[in-house]
């Protein structure tokens, strides 16, 4: 049997490839092309993709031995589900190994914005740290203010439960009432307009899916306080980037921290790159070594339970599974 992973990826999960079948890795730090793709993994029982490779019917019918799409991501918007089970090709992704890992670096991101910690830091080494200023590098205060979490689920909640240390109140809309995590959380549902309308801090944990697509637009933008920062670890196209360039520059919004843009990698003379009140980091929310060695072994372990018929940790369209 034969595997094929996207690129370099924590030892473990090669390990344990490796001892199962033979392994071929992407050589380059920059992913294939779909070109490259369909040469480089020709005739593979599995692949082990990465969030950058999209994978869609045309790309699986030049791969017509794969069996197995073990993503090394929770998120799989790269991939089409549907063209993949139309194939009987099983869907794997890597959910709650990077949960924690993730709303950390959310809730990083979103005291650095308030406190301006990346614009001030940076101000040093070009000499302008001057004296102490009683008006330098005022921010917003995050104890006691309010969270609006949309997408309420494992990373979301998790980003409440940072929340809670600084006593914030936190909203949440989504459609569905989720009852176990306001008892657990303290979380209130409002509906999506209150949520953007009353957040000091926007928050967005959504898949990127038709219905995100943009959810966060100028209209929406408008409606923030103009006080507001807002944080995106989620997807990039979850925001309309140009429409959050102009806010930013217009101030009809404090501020920003985007881990995830529009497009990846963002071109580093792109406006929002250049802003003293946006925060850009390049997607690396999950990026701690224990989580990314659980996510490779994960995905690792995914491939090899589809490709030995048995039960992966977590497939999306177990349906094919008899199947493969
Ligand atoms: C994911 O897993 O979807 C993240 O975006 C990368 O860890």
């Amino acid at each position: 049997m034969l595997v094929a992973v996207t690129r370099e990826i924590p030892d473990v999960g090669l390990r344990l490839l490796r001892d199962f079948c033979e392994v071929v890795v992407w050589p380059d730090k920059l992913p294939p092309t779909t070109a490259q793709l369909i040469e480089f993994a020709h005739g593979a029982d599995g692949l082990l993709s990465l969030l950058t490779e999209p994978i869609n019917g045309p790309v699986l019918d030049q791969l017509p031995t794969i069996r197995v799409v073990s993503n090394f991501a929770v998120g799989y918007d790269n991939i089409d589900v549907a063209s993949c089970t139309e194939r009987g090709v099983a869907v794997c992704t890597t959910p709650d190994v990077l949960t924690d890992t993730t709303a950390d670096f959310a809730f990083a991101l979103l005291l650095a914005t308030a406190r301006r910690v990346v614009e001030s830091a940076a101000s040093v080494p070009l000499g302008g740290w001057r004296t102490w200023e009683p008006l330098g590098y005022l921010g917003k205060d995050v104890a006691g203010a309010t969270l609006g979490i949309i997408g309420l689920g494992r990373i979301g909640a998790a980003v409440v439960r940072r929340a809670a240390g600084f006593n914030m109140r936190v909203l949440y809309s989504d459609d569905v009432v989720r009852s176990d995590a306001e008892q657990e959380l303290g979380v209130e549902r409002v509906d999506f307009e209150t949520l953007i309308r009353l957040s000091d801090f926007v928050s967005l944990h959504v898949p990127l899916t038709p219905d995100t697509y943009h959810m966060i637009g100028r209209p929406q933008l408008q409606s923030m306080k103009s006080s507001a920062v807002l944080v995106n670890t989620s997807r990039g196209p979850v925001v309309d980037n140009d429409a959050l360039a102009d806010a930013l520059v217009n101030g009809v919004i404090w501020g920003a921290a985007l881990d995830v843009t529009d497009p990846e990698p963002l071109p580093s003379d792109h406006r929002l790159a250049r802003l003293s009140n946006c925060i850009v980091t390049p997607h690396i929310a999950s990026a701690t070594e224990a989580t990314r060695s659980k996510m490779s072994e994960m995905a690792a372990i995914n491939l090899i339970s589809v490709l030995s018929g048995k039960q992966p940790l977590r497939c999306l369209n177990t349906e094919v599974l008899s199947d493969v």
